[in-house]
């Protein structure tokens, strides 16, 4: 039984600070969960508690780190740790507003996942053992090479330039592929002109006009590193389209689009370049558009949606009926809870959707996101670049998992 849950304040990649929370058993079994943030939140995630007020822009959490201490914790004190759903659910009837505004959504995601790893370890095994016994391929990763958007002060509109590696059929394989190609990027931006640092979540801050010379910068990084674009390594793109949507338009640099003409640029684009996956390629609540880009895309791109399914089973119920998605990113901090995410997954394979498990822009050390995606037998793990400790945590712990696996192969691309 759960004997004790400690919060405290902790900082994440942006230097922002963020909740963790510490589990303990009365048999000394103990696990730590880290609340990540997003930069492009979806208006139906779950709500972060922040203070406000001065300090630290208003982004200190020791309201929540406090919450967590005088509200949770007494909550869940003598519980059994392994029952990760009776406790999400307490978690649940802790704050009686779904978007979790009391409570705070980051405090839940810290609790839950806190929760999660304690009862792996109170039963001697991996996290993601505890969900899957035997899983039988590892998620293929899908990996940020240029940063834009609201990570990279909206140089460009579109958000992530991503890479996937296709050919490569171990994740040793596709961590050195990507490697390579990051480092042929970097050479011909400095071959371009000034070098700008790295994005949010590591990529390379783009020195480029928009988004079709981003993509160009990213086929040669990708043919200099001796590789054919849409053999070896595909593309996938992050738009993150709620982003630049004002009064129904989509608003980039000069122009205005309507939904149609929006839809059909990207329809373009995923016709020059091999794009295997397209995230939010339109806005939250852009339906017409998000059903329109699956449409225009169909056989080519796999469409992705994240701020338009806020991780929520019900909203992917409805947008598979819609056909307005085709896979479903799954962020645990959307919802609050491992719970409430593993629904959403359940949600998306019964409608025969894609499962892509991810990390957020801001980030620690917390590697829930490797045994979460592998134990969920998601087909693809999106967790940043391959660079900056963050994001390498959650890699790392891939090339673990797969070792102790005996070496599994890839998910196959194509879902
Ligand atoms: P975020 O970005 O964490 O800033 O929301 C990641 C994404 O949009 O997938
Ligand atoms: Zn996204």
């Amino acid at each position: 039984a759960i004997a004790s849950v400690k919060a405290r304040r902790v900082w994440d990649s942006r230097g922002l600070p963020t909740i963790e929370v510490e589990v303990r058993t009365e048999r000394g079994a103990t696990g730590r969960g880290i609340a990540p943030a997003g930069a492009s939140t979806g208006r139906r995630e779950a709500i972060e508690l922040r203070d406000g007020g001065t300090v630290l822009g208003g982004k200190d959490v020791l309201q929540a780190v406090a919450g967590a201490n005088k509200r949770v914790a007494p909550a869940l004190v003598g519980r059994d740790v392994t029952d990760q759903e009776g406790i999400d659910a307490a978690l649940d009837g802790l704050d009686p507003d779904p978007m979790r505004a009391a409570i705070g959504g980051n405090t839940t995601t810290a609790t839950s996942l806190a929760v999660l790893h304690t009862a792996a370890s109170s039963l001697g095994i991996e996290t993601w053992r505890m969900l899957n016994p035997r899983p039988n391929v590892l998620p293929r990763p899908q990996i940020q090479i240029i940063g834009g958007g609201a990570h990279a002060a909206h140089r460009t509109a579109v958000q992530d330039f991503m890479i996937v590696p296709l050919s490569a059929s171990t994740i040793d394989d596709a961590f050195l592929h990507v490697a390579e190609v990051y480092r042929a990027v970097g050479a011909v931006f400095a071959t371009r002109g000034p070098k700008r640092g790295v994005a949010d979540e590591g990529g390379h801050w783009p020195e480029v006009a928009d988004t079709n010379d981003a993509l160009e910068v990213l086929v040669d990084g990708i043919e200099q590193a001796g590789f054919v674009p849409g053999v070896d390594i595909g593309i996938s793109l992050d738009i993150a389209a709620s982003q630049f949507q004002r009064d129904g338009r989509y608003r980039v640099g000069e122009r205005d689009y309507t939904t149609s003409e929006w839809i059909e640029l990207l329809a373009g684009i995923c016709r020059d370049f091999p794009i295997v996956t397209l995230e939010d390629p339109a806005g939250e609540d852009d339906t017409e558009g998000m059903r329109l880009a699956v449409a225009r895309t169909e056989g080519r791109t796999v469409v992705v949606g994240d701020d338009y399914l806020v991780t929520n089973a019900d909203r992917i119920h409805g947008a598979a009926a819609d056909r307005a998605v085709e896979s479903a990113l799954i962020k645990v901090n959307q919802v609050g809870t491992v719970s409430a995410a593993a629904r959403a997954v359940r949600a998306a394979r019964e409608h025969g959707l894609g499962v892509i498990v991810s990390a957020r822009s801001g980030e620690t050390e917390d590697v829930s996101v490797a045994h979460l995606a592998t134990g969920w037998n998601a087909d693809f793990v999106k967790v940043g670049s391959i660079t900056r400790g963050e994001r390498t945590a959650k890699w790392n712990e891939l090339i673990r998992i797969n070792e102790e696996l005996g070496g599994v192969p890839l998910a196959t691309a194509s879902i």
